[in-house]
């Protein structure tokens, strides 16, 4: 692999992960930011990160020095040209994702590639915003939210995606400690293709009266061993967020299963947003004791 130096724009949530991940698995890693605000929400966010590892006893102090001096932050852009691959992970905007990429193309050597963390927006619609020749070397490297925790990477290609740029981006992932697993750009990828009909189900057959909230969360916890249940879960995502990706997919396959439920509809409409908001299919009034909330 020929990869040593990695760019990685926005330190937010899933950005600071990401920077964090590359430079504990020792990369030269850069972020770039909107702001020295940000920048540093971003960066202490990975200093306490890496501070919970050492108590923990699984990174010791003199890695985790070593990670924080391999890890640096910028908000200019021209500090991202030496990279030999950019993993984007700034809000979730085609307009603002597709002017970023158009200015980075231009500062870039011509062997970086470009990776997009996007959850929902087509790979092919950002890499159009490229020329031809770095579209070849465009890709999606998906990982999941908390980055340090979660071992799973869906590389992506789309339908120009050169071979050897695809397989870099999967031999990075792996050198990252997570397990790469391949797929195309189809929006949701592999796991929200699978994981979000199964949670519309879960809404729609508590919106047609089959069992209660918390019967459909411990049917599917006890009886399939999922470490949560649809409904606690999409509380735990975000309504906004379920039904946000679900019109996006119900807009990309046009099938009846990605359509979001009514009752998805009236929740959001209502400001039930789930967790974040303080309630949805749980009130979270005292959140270590959700109560399940009537709702039909
Ligand atoms: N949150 C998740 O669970 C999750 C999981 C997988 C993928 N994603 C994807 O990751 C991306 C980021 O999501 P997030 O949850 O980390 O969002 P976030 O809001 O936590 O972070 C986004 C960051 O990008 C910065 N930013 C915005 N415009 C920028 C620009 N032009 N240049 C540099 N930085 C810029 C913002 O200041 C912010 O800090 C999105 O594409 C999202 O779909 C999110």
């Amino acid at each position: 692999m020929s990869i040593n130096k990695i760019g990685v724009l926005g330190a937010g949530l899933m950005g600071s992960g990401i920077a964090q991940v590359a430079a504990v698995s020792g990369f030269e890693v850069k972020v770039l930011e909107v702001n020295e605000a940000a920048l540093h929400k971003g960066l202490s966010g990975v200093e306490k990160s890496l501070s919970r590892f050492v108590e923990k006893g699984t990174l010791s102090a003199e890695a985790k020095a070593a990670t924080l001096a391999r890890l640096n932050g910028t908000t200019r852009m021209e500090d991202l040209a030496e990279s030999d691959i950019i993993i984007e992970a700034i809000i979730e905007n085609l307009d603002i994702k597709r002017e970023t990429y158009a200015k980075l193309d231009s500062l870039c050597a011509d062997h970086t590639i470009f990776a997009s963390n996007t959850s929902s927006l087509s790979i092919t619609e950002m890499m159009t915003a490229t020329t031809p020749e770095r579209q070849r070397r465009f890709v999606g490297m998906h990982f999941f939210n908390p980055v340090p925790m979660m071992k799973l990477v869906e590389v992506v290609r789309t339908i120009v995606t050169d071979d050897e740029a695809y397989a870099e981006a999967c031999a990075l992932g792996t050198a990252m400690g997570k397990t790469v697993v391949q797929t195309s750009d189809k929006t949701g990828f592999i796991v929200n293709r699978l994981l979000v009909p199964y949670m519309l189900d879960a809404i729609r057959v508590y919106e047609e009266g089959l069992a209660s909230t918390v019967d459909i969360d411990n049917a599917m916890k006890l009886g399939c061993g999922y470490p949560m249940g649809p409904l606690t879960l999409s509380d735990f995502v975000g309504l906004d967020t379920t039904m946000y990706i679900a019109n996006i997919m119900f807009d990309e396959f046009k099938e009846k299963r990605f359509a979001a439920p009514p009752l998805l509809k009236r929740m959001v409409q209502a400001g039930m947003l789930g967790r974040k908001s303080g309630r949805g299919f749980y009130d979270y009034s005292d959140p270590k004791n959700p109560v399940p909330l009537k709702l039909n």
